[in-house]
């Protein structure tokens, strides 16, 4: 009888025993609580493809944001979701649109205890559901919507955003959103990359979240999955551009991605687990076929590990409670 001269067990036999030798650890100041708030609601309304999640009104705003400061999550970032759309989506400009008096209503109830993000994107504003505006032929006008991104951040910025969250893929976005907030003087203000951002089947339910009016798809501005490299370029120019962080998302089906973008980029690296991947958990717990924040739990430490320094989930304030919890 021969016996194993490495017993790799030794490190699990008990739960003080894994948790000195834990890697990677989830902490609540990390995560960022992605928010929709709908403009002429008195009551919240139910996401039915996101059990959990709703559309806000601009109360229920507020207190959804103090109560993710008091689980001690990080940052939250807004999407706006108007009552009235156009071609250009010009309620993203203007100030007294919904997601502008959001941000700040947020900055109002919470100051500085949390980072207050908002979506540059045109998607929830426009009557076609594009990131952008269209050209003559149909496809989306790269500089003729980097000009409306430009009014947009500096709308949000002086509503109050701590930081900027581009997630139209147009190229350069970041260069003209980073020189319109410092010609406003907004200096300060911060600006979170979208820059690994995929076309992915799983932003699904987000559509039915911000009552998306797309018909199509993302792919001729979204990345293409099949490719990793290209995250790589990506990072490169938004950081070149002047973004602050930089992001990957989906994060679940782009971990690889993650782990390239966290080794080789010099600014810190967020990663969004995206409403599908929300939706996916929540329906297989609902049934009772996994367990919900043990999932929940694996998930965002997959992430982690990967190399997400901060991660935009959902479950934020759920999950900040139980790491205080599990503390
Ligand atoms: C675009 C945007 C989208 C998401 C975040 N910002 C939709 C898209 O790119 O199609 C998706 C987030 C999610 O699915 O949770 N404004």
């Amino acid at each position: 009888m021969s016996f194993p001269s490495q017993r790799l067990r030794r490190l699990r036999q008990s739960a003080a025993m894994r948790g000195l030798v834990a890697e990677t650890r989830l902490s609540a100041g990390s995560l960022i609580l992605p928010a929709f708030v709908r403009e002429g609601l008195s009551e919240p309304s139910p996401i039915t493809s996101m059990p959990g999640v709703v559309q806000h009104s601009r109360d229920s705003l507020k207190r959804a944001a103090a109560e993710a400061v008091e689980a001690g999550v990080g940052g939250i970032m807004l999407f706006g979701v108007p009552e009235a759309h156009d071609a250009t989506g010009s309620g993203a400009i203007d100030p007294e649109g919904i997601l502008n008096v959001a941000i700040a209503d947020v900055r109002a109830e919470v100051g500085d205890d949390l980072v207050v993000m908002s979506d540059v994107c045109l998607d929830e504003f426009t009557d076609h559901g594009h990131c952008g505006v269209l050209a003559e032929d149909g496809t989306v006008d790269n500089d003729a919507t980097l000009e409306l991104y430009a009014q947009m951040a500096v709308a949000q910025a002086a509503a109050g955003a701590h930081m900027l969250g581009p997630s139209g893929k147009m190229d350069g976005e970041v260069a003209v959103i980073r020189q319109a907030l410092e010609d406003a003087g907004h200096v300060s203000t911060g600006i979170f990359a979208y820059s690994a951002k995929y076309a992915s089947a799983f932003y699904g339910p987000f559509r039915e979240a911000v009552n998306s009016q797309l018909k199509g798809d993302r792919r001729t501005y979204q990345m293409d999955m099949r490719n990793r490299r290209e995250a790589l370029a990506e990072v490169e120019a938004d950081v070149l551009e002047g973004a602050d962080m930089v992001m990957v998302k989906p994060a679940m089906t782009n971990l690889d991605v993650l782990a390239d973008v966290a080794e080789f980029s010099p600014v810190p690296v967020g990663a969004y687990q995206i409403s599908g991947e929300y939706a996916m958990i929540e329906a297989a717990a609902a049934n009772g076929w996994i367990d919900r924040r043990a999932s929940v739990t694996e998930a965002l430490t997959a992430i982690t590990r990967a190399g997400a320094t901060s991660i935009l989930t959902y479950w934020a304030t759920d999950a900040a409670r139980w790491i205080r919890e599990d503390a």
